[in-house]
């Protein structure tokens, strides 16, 4: 077993989730336990790390740096294994991160005052994507039935159906519902977004990040019959490296390849690349061990808001690390309710409002931290609870 436990001091490393403040914008004189920003309180796998003291010497002389012929291999076996998808290597375009090639695919295959539609509550750097070509954010709302959230497709389809849409920006697995797409439901969205000629921009960043029992469907698998698909990956949030700033992003038509790349020079980070290909050739078991602590940490705290919010309401986890608890019941303000859980409890996770107005008087927990972290942070709340007689 790898180790989930140690806990870790990540505050003099300058990791954002550990900047958190309080509401007033102070900051906290103990120690807190984040659960907020999606990375995790867990040690990168001692395999990466040797790769990554290997790679000083390897790279040596530290110059621009294209992709090597391993590293690209590295990333076809993953989504071949893991995803049963066949890629090509040259369908691959590395990029900085997600959401540098979100903003990239806007600005590449639309014009401005074209409409881009999102589906939220979503990630928060979706809207801003969506804009970045003075294009129009297009916000299709989730049906949410009761925490049980799904596409709403007849306000998409009319939004597709408009001449002036241009692009879907989808994010799947859906951070912060914790939904996984079924296959039914992708093939509705390619279906309409073939016949409305729209491109599909797919944020797969949490696709190894999938519960038991569910099965995540790649938007690969429509790529012959679609042109206009691209695919975002990454192993930064499946193995905990999102500092080293490497993604994936898969383009297989070459025309929509070229248009994305324009003409552009991309190097890599050699030490990305090295972590990146050492997770992707070794990283299987820490994954698959990694996830069963994120079902325990998700068990705990389904239990928990059952015994001690029993108004509160969360979706079934399905992928992710991500849990969306509903507290509107509790609290008629969402400023009200972050005084309390920042500033009595201390208990640091991010607002729902950040995702979309929907995501009013939600919270989202990070549930990628050691189990007994994650409980001495519940207790903090439960603290709250008795003190406030919220129930
Ligand atoms: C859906 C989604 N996309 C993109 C990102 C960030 O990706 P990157 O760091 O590669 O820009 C996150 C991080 O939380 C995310 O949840």
């Amino acid at each position: 077993m790898y180790d989930f436990e140690s806990r870790l001091n990540r505050k003099i490393t300058g990791a954002v989730k550990w900047q958190a403040r309080n509401t007033k914008q102070e900051e906290y004189s103990e120690d807190i336990i984040p659960l907020s920003v999606a990375d995790m309180e867990f040690k990168v796998m001692d395999e990466v790390k040797e790769a990554l003291h290997e790679a000083v010497d390897i790279y040596d002389p530290y110059g621009y740096q294209g992709c090597t012929e391993a590293y690209l291999e590295s990333v076809c076996d993953w989504m071949r294994k893991r995803h049963h998808a066949e890629i090509e290597k040259e369908w691959i375009v590395t990029s900085d991160g997600v959401v540098d090639a979100l903003k990239r695919s806007v600005e590449r295959f639309t014009n401005p005052g074209e409409g881009v539609i999102i589906f939220t509550p979503v990630y928060p750097p979706f809207f801003k994507a969506a804009a970045c070509n003075e294009t129009r954010v297009l916000e299709c709302p989730l049906l949410n039935d009761h925490e049980n959230y799904s596409i709403d497709f007849d306000t998409f389809e009319k939004l597709a159906q408009d001449p002036r849409t241009t692009m879907l920006l989808l994010c799947s697995p859906h951070n912060p519902v914790g939904r996984v797409y079924s296959r039914e439901e992708l093939n509705k969205i390619v279906s309409i977004c073939k016949k409305n000629h729209l491109w599909l921009i797919a944020d797969e960043i949490h696709h190894d990040l999938i519960l038991e029992g569910v099965s995540f469907t790649s938007m690969l698998e429509y790529v012959k019959e679609y042109n206009h698909i691209v695919v975002c990956t990454s192993a930064s949030k499946s193995f905990n490296l999102a500092g080293l700033k490497l993604s994936n992003i898969l383009i297989p038509d070459i025309d929509a390849r070229n248009q994305y790349i324009g003409g552009d020079h991309f190097s890599i980070n050699p030490f990305s690349m090295a972590a990146t290909q050492c997770a992707y050739e070794k990283g299987e078991r820490w994954l698959k061990e990694m996830m069963q602590v994120v079902k325990k940490n998700n068990e705990i705290c389904k239990q928990f808001f059952q015994e001690y919010f029993p108004k509160s309401s969360f979706p079934r986890l399905q992928g992710t690390y991500l849990m969306w608890i509903n507290m509107n019941s509790y609290y008629a303000n969402e400023d009200e309710m972050f005084e309390d859980l920042y500033d009595v409890a201390k208990f640091v996770v991010n607002r729902g409002s950040t995702f979309g107005k929907e995501g009013m008087g939600y919270m989202r927990i990070n549930l990628a931290l050691p189990t007994h972290l994650l409980e001495e942070s519940l207790n903090r709340l439960k603290q709250l609870v008795e003190k406030n007689k919220k129930i």
